[in-house]
């Protein structure tokens, strides 16, 4: 072969590993140069097809990293992997909780009448598809009419055949290690599938039981959140009952009924009584929270006069602000519409955000409550001039028992959970709440409310 034609192929499959698949090869030369174009061709026609499939693979992974849900996941394979794999339907079956029964959960089909629908299932003992699920080989069926002659029983094979395929190939789905149902596919054409195409069809059925083991992680950690809220609730009824008591007794003896009692004494059961002040607002709040999160926070709404509920929420908290010489004031608008709202609600929803704001800011500094109407809406802010919130800290202030590097200026007690119960109470009132702040400066948190019939 002459250096030229030599270079011509050298060029060709440098162009080949930069991604042109398809490199222009003169046709000429003697029967050896033809015959290693030809061979050069064929690289290039599959590596293309290698490239694409692992772009169609990397597509599915994309849709399950961006939550996508399973039948939503199957539409894109639906559509999208005809260009380099035969199939005219696609159906998912998965395994009841003991193994017994096979559920079709969802199907993809070209037919026009589909006989095996979603909600479709069958045992499984019995059932040739045990034995693929037994050893988690896939099964190719290249004539199934040919198969229901000779399995006559198999009524899943009996519809799958009315719905006019006449070729499977089935793929067992398997997650961290365990069978979880089958992945079906199927042509409308006799020997429509090779072994050459199971480990294509495999790769798919592994990206898809990741999602499977997706779905059912997330379905285990909803009930284990149900369980936490449950045991939450009960554990912070069950202490309610005996602080209480415990509080009762210690004002008992304050007030002398159970005897005289000197300045030692009176100091420390001063310290206790505010101690169970402090247990009982925890447990209030761990009630407030698993209420809300199993969905039992009931909202009594009633028509709200906001002038009056600003004043007086003013008069009650005006000597708490004034103990660390921060004034509290007042801007409202006049002529506010009363709206529509659960009033003990958004007045622990106020006093969560002003105690904020108090606990959170310097001496002879101002806290300003305004409210205004605007877009229909009626919006309250709680503003402040305190330390600020430093910007990388503030997605996280309204989870629960979650605090920011913000101290208590003095020395009042943070737990982190009223700012979680604030956004679900305002949720529960489809409302919004917003928070500005810079670091240094201060804070103020907004809230937008509907005014309601
Ligand atoms: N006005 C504010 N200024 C600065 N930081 C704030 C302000 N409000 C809230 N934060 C920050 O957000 C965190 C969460 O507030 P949240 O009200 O949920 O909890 P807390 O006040 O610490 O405790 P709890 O309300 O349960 O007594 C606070 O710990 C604080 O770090
Ligand atoms: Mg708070």
């Amino acid at each position: 072969m002459e250096k030229e034609q030599r270079d011509e192929l050298v060029n060709a499959l440098r162009q080949i590993s930069a991604g042109n698949y398809h490199p222009h090869i003169p046709v000429r030369g003697n029967a050896s140069y033809r015959q290693l174009s030809a061979a050069i061709l064929d690289v290039g026609n599959s590596f293309e097809k290698h490239f694409q499939q692992e772009r169609l693979l990397g597509s599915i992974t994309e849709k399950i990293n961006d939550g996508l849900l399973l039948e939503e996941i199957l539409n894109h394979v639906f559509q999208s992997f005809r260009e380099i794999i035969p199939y005219h339907r696609i159906s998912i079956a998965l395994l009841d909780k003991d193994n017994k029964k096979l559920r079709s959960c969802c199907v993809r089909s070209d037919a026009t009448k589909i006989k095996i629908a979603k909600g479709y299932s069958a045992p499984l003992e019995g059932s040739s598809l045990a034995n693929i699920i037994a050893t988690g080989k896939p099964r190719i069926i290249n004539d199934l009419r040919n198969y229901l002659k000779k399995h006559p029983l198999s009524t899943s094979t009996k519809l799958i055949v009315a719905e006019g395929m006449r070729s499977s190939l089935t793929c067992p789905l398997i997650a961290t290690h365990e069978p979880v149902g089958l992945i079906f596919f199927s042509s409308m054409q006799t020997d429509t599938y090779k072994n050459i195409h199971i480990s294509l069809f495999q790769k798919i059925a592994r990206q898809l039981s990741v999602t499977l083991e997706k779905s059912r992680m997330y379905e285990e950690l909803m009930q284990l959140n149900e369980l936490k809220n449950r045991f939450l609730g009960i554990a912070a009824h069950d202490l309610r009952s005996p602080i209480g008591v415990i509080k009762n007794f210690i004002i008992l003896f304050l007030n002398g009924y159970l005897g005289e009692i000197d300045d030692k004494q009176r100091e420390v059961l001063s310290t206790m009584d505010k101690n169970c002040d402090r247990m009982l607002n925890l447990i209030h709040n761990l009630l407030d929270l698993s209420a809300i999160e199993s969905g039992k926070l009931e909202l009594k709404p009633e028509p709200l006069d906001l002038q009056k509920f600003f004043h007086t929420y003013q008069s009650m908290t005006k000597s708490l602000a004034e103990q660390k010489q921060i004034e509290l004031t007042l801007n409202i608008e006049p002529d506010l519409p009363d709206i529509m709202v659960d009033s003990n609600r958004i007045m622990q929803v106020l006093d969560n955000l002003v105690t904020n704001a108090i606990k959170f800011s310097h001496p002879n500094t101002t806290v300003t409550i305004s409210a205004r109407k605007r877009n229909g809406l009626v919006e309250i802010s709680v503003a402040d001039h305190g330390q600020g919130i430093p910007p990388d800290e503030i997605s996280k202030i309204f989870k629960e028992f979650s605090k920011t590097s913000v101290r208590p200026t003095g020395g009042e007690k943070s737990t982190g959970l009223g700012l979680a119960i604030v956004r679900r109470i305002i949720e529960a009132h489809n409302g919004t709440i917003e928070v500005d702040s810079t670091v240094g400066k201060g804070t103020t948190f907004t809230i937008n409310l509907p005014i309601g019939n």
